[in-house]
């Protein structure tokens, strides 16, 4: 079932506790009404609030958002260069979910211009992660993301690489695979997480990498394809 692409939350930025406290009213008010679909489409458990930025699209088809506690953010917190703090307008997020769930685990915010596409797979979003604008997650099985990550703008991640491909006459070589990114990691800018990748507790990744492989624990990798760089790193947010 497609419920209203765009959700009828009201309001851009909440500046100061005044506002986000008014917006979040409005998100409940909306959620009441049904245009989140609260408890069909949307599950929010353990005191949850979701909170949309009104240019935010967001389409469920035999699907489901649970938000697991904690405030789930959509296209509302901005950060670096997001273009409001400029006065550019920032661009919408994209939810399109089909036969497939997100849960969220916590303290959430995706920033303007984020995508999650979903289609028969569930995607998982740990606490305490902020997912910068212009990200996109593609999931045609599974893609894990642990708490307390940091993604930088325009980061891919995608379990699927959407065409088949392999020797003529055979089975197709390439199928979903999925990702699993862990607790503490920071995705620099641009870079890219392919299909099979388990990225370790607390991974670097370089901006303009692309992940082909598992990348140990507090590794810094970078590069095309990326390679280590260095062990036992660790960032700080
Ligand atoms: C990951 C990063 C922080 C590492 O910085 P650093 O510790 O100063 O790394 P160094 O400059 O010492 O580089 C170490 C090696 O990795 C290489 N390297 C570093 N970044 C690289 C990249 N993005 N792509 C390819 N190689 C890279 C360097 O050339 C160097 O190789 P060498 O030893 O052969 O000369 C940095 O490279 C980076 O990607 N910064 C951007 C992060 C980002 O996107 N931030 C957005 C805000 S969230």
């Amino acid at each position: 079932m497609r419920i209203r692409d765009n959700i009828a939350t009201r309001g851009w930025i909440g500046k100061g506790r005044l506002i986000s406290f008014l917006y979040y009213q409005v998100a409940r008010l909306a959620s009441a009404w049904g245009q989140l679909g609260i408890g069909k489409h949307v599950e929010l458990h353990h005191g949850a609030r979701i909170a949309v930025n009104h240019r935010s699209r967001i389409k469920l088809e035999h699907s489901k958002i649970i938000v697991h506690g904690g405030t789930f953010r959509v296209g509302i917190t901005h950060g670096y260069f997001d273009g409001s703090g400029q006065g550019v307008p920032p661009s919408a997020c994209q939810l399109s979910l089909v036969n497939s769930d997100l849960h969220i685990l916590g303290d959430v915010s995706l920033y303007p211009g984020c995508c999650i596409d979903v289609r028969d797979g569930k995607v998982t979003i740990g606490g305490n992660t902020l997912i910068n604008g212009g990200t996109h997650i593609l999931c045609k099985r599974s893609v894990s993301i642990g708490s307390d990550c940091h993604f930088a703008r325009e980061v891919v991640v995608r379990d699927d690489d959407g065409h088949p491909h392999g020797p003529a006459g055979s089975e197709p070589l390439n199928t979903p695979d999925p990702v699993v990114i862990g607790d503490g990691c920071w995705i620099g800018q641009r870079a890219m997480v392919l299909k099979g990748v388990t990225l370790g507790t607390g991974t670097i990744v370089a901006a303009g990498a692309v992940v082909t492989h598992d990348v140990a624990a507090h590794a810094l990798v970078a590069g095309i394809p990326a390679r280590l760089v260095r062990e036992n790193e660790i960032w700080r947010p």
